[in-house]
């Protein structure tokens, strides 16, 4: 028997027992006439020691032991002279009377503890030793019962969890394709799947009613601190429903993880068109956590002889509770801040709102004190507040100001960590312009239904048409999408057509879709949460990094493995793969 306990477990009540346990030296003190050390798992600490009382044999052994040697020890527990509460074991401590190294350790890279010496990239190539400290593991312990409560909550709910294929088709709307060559089939590839999109919709066809996966997808696209180039989807779909009935389940969902894994209450969701967000938060994502909302002054700003106003197709303004004391050089590191490339504005104008009712502004030249009046007004702004204010192209303008407000709400610590505020945001565009290619591209995917209303338009004016598609966003971040899908061949090839493909394209790429959908197909709709998102949320991290136990640096890089990695020649000859690749590097 390797142990009888584990390092987290004995208590007061277990004084006199003989026990064994196993685990790591976390440190080790030497006091001359005692030492002590500390034996650690996944449970927790336990005391070992060693004093005047203890078998010569093993104070030697003492001296072979370091850092992270994995030992066995036995010994009778006892009570603590200075006890530690701080510590669940803080009471007792073991009196030693064998110990056995079972295997001994290098001295390790970085300290094992939380706040340790060691930098990202070092923590990355040993995440074996990183995954040893509580603070990391305690996230993925967070991770896994949040994956039970997703499994609890959907079995309940008659949901059936379905496997999709991890070798699939390429295909060209979305991110980019990793994709795999195939031996078998000379010359071609098989793709990963961005998400099994195409496969839950083809489970509705085959009367699943109600599916989900945990499922890991994979997008080859440029890397944030919210992005990975595989990570996990919660993905569901449903049949004989309606957008609310979805909302409906999946709120539901997101309530019950609140409540099992954080023991919090959150209200009822609102529902936001996403043409409201982007007027007043500048962003499909709003953080409702705050206010401070975008106001349109274009009217009381414009034709006052300001030629950056007069000029703008729009200028619009936040307002900065309780900022008029902001110095000099604080409202030029704003401006500084966005006219940074990331952001891309111009400039910035702001107006200090006075205690005795006057305004000092970077414009007095262009606009009087009745003037920048009606600015305050339109904003709602009251003496001692900070104006500031962007202009230019409306939707640039729009998304600028957003992050201005993302900056100020951070700045003024109005973001708080342990404060959540979810919302769906409803009513996309179904089609978004792509100058690059010129051509609309489908916002959400191509399977999505427009509005019926809407439907005539996608003739007359298609970057008119509003999708039946839906986000739910949770203080400012995008933790899922879905959207009511198209269940009729008929309308999915026009889809199809509005996207730029021909005919034979589309059924090249969607035909087996296509054809399913002439057996039947239900109506049907589904979601996906972003999983590591979402956990990461509840951890209070920023990246999603932290919740993963084996993620991808920035570059796409596993730095523990050393992946991606060249291949052998052989490999590649195997797979016809000889091409020029290793000529060409
Ligand atoms: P979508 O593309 O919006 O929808 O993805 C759903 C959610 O997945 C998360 N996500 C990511 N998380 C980490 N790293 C990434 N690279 C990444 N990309 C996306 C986001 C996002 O909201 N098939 C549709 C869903 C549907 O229509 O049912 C889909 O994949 O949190």
């Amino acid at each position: 028997m390797y142990r009888t306990h584990t390092c987290g477990e004995l208590r007061i009540e277990n004084i006199g027992h003989e026990i064994i346990l196993a685990g790591w030296v976390q440190r080790i003190r030497d006091l001359g006439a005692m030492s002590f050390i500390d034996l650690r798992d996944r449970y927790g600490i336990t005391q070992l020691v060693v004093d005047e009382n203890t078998d010569e044999s093993i104070v030697s052994k003492l001296k072979e032991l370091g850092r992270e040697f994995v030992v066995q020890a036995k010994g009778v527990v006892r009570e603590r002279l200075s006890k530690n509460k701080n510590m669940p074991t803080g009471e007792i401590e073991i009196a030693l009377s064998e110990i056995k190294i079972l295997g001994p350790s290098k001295l390790p890279p970085f300290t094992i503890q939380d706040d340790t010496d060691g930098g990202d990239e070092l923590r990355m190539k040993y995440r074996y030793l990183d995954l040893r400290r509580n603070v990391v593991r305690e996230n993925l312990v967070l991770r896994a019962k949040m994956a039970h409560s997703v499994r609890t909550y959907l079995n309940s709910k008659d949901f059936i969890e379905t496997e999709t294929p991890v070798l699939i088709k390429s295909t060209p709307e979305g991110a980019r394709d990793f994709v795999v060559p195939s031996r078998m089939n000379t010359g071609e590839f098989y793709a990963l799947p961005q998400s099994p999109q195409v496969f839950k919709q083809l489970l509705m066809i085959a009367g699943f009613d109600r599916y989900y996966q945990i499922v890991k997808c994979f997008r080859d696209e440029d890397l944030r601190a919210d992005r990975q180039p595989e990570f996990t989807q919660i993905d569901c779909e449903m049949s004989f429903v309606e957008q609310k009935d979805v909302l409906e389940t999946f709120e539901g969902l997101t309530k019950y993880m609140f409540k099992k894994v954080l023991n919090i209450e959150v209200e009822d969701f609102p529902w936001m068109p996403y043409s409201e967000a982007m007027e007043k938060y500048g962003s499909d994502k709003p953080d409702t956590r705050f206010e401070m909302l975008l106001n349109d002054i274009s009217e009381v700003a414009k034709g006052k002889g300001f030629g950056v106003f007069d000029k703008a197709e729009y200028v619009g303004a936040i307002c900065a509770d309780e900022c008029s004391c902001y110095t000099r050089k604080q409202l030029d590191q704003l401006t500084d801040w966005v006219k940074r490339p990331q952001i891309g504005a111009k400039g910035l104008v702001y107006v200090k709102c006075n205690e005795d009712g006057s305004f000092k502004s970077s414009v007095d030249k262009f606009y009087s004190q009745e003037d920048l009046k009606q600015w305050a007004e339109a904003v709602g702004a009251k003496p001692h507040d900070l104006i500031l204010v962007m202009s230019g192209d409306k939707e640039k303008t729009l998304s600028a100001l957003g992050e201005l407000r993302l900056e100020m709400g951070n700045q003024l610590k109005l973001r708080k960590k342990n404060v959540f505020k979810p919302l769906w945001v409803v009513d996309f565009p179904l089609l978004e312009w792509n100058e690059e290619n010129n051509r609309f591209h489908a916002m959400h995917h191509p399977f999505t239904s427009p509005k019926p209303e809407d439907i005539a338009l996608l003739e007359t004016d298609p970057g008119k048409v509003r999708a039946n598609a839906y986000d739910l966003v949770i203080n400012g971040v995008e933790i899922g999408g879905g959207s009511v899908r198209i269940f009729n061949s008929e309308l999915q090839a026009k889809m199809f057509d509005k996207l730029g493909f021909t005919p034979e394209q589309a059924q090249a790429q969607f035909g087996f879709l296509m054809n399913a959908f002439k057996y039947g197909a239900p109506p049907h709709a589904g979601i996906a949460f972003g999983f590591d998102r979402l956990v990461s949320l509840f951890a209070g991290l920023e990246t999603i990094r932290d919740i993963i136990a084996f993620p991808k640096n920035n570059s796409g890089r596993d730095v523990m493995i050393d992946s991606p990695s060249d291949i052998s020649n052989e490999q590649l000859e195997e797979l016809n793969l000889k091409l020029d690749l290793k000529e060409n590097k």
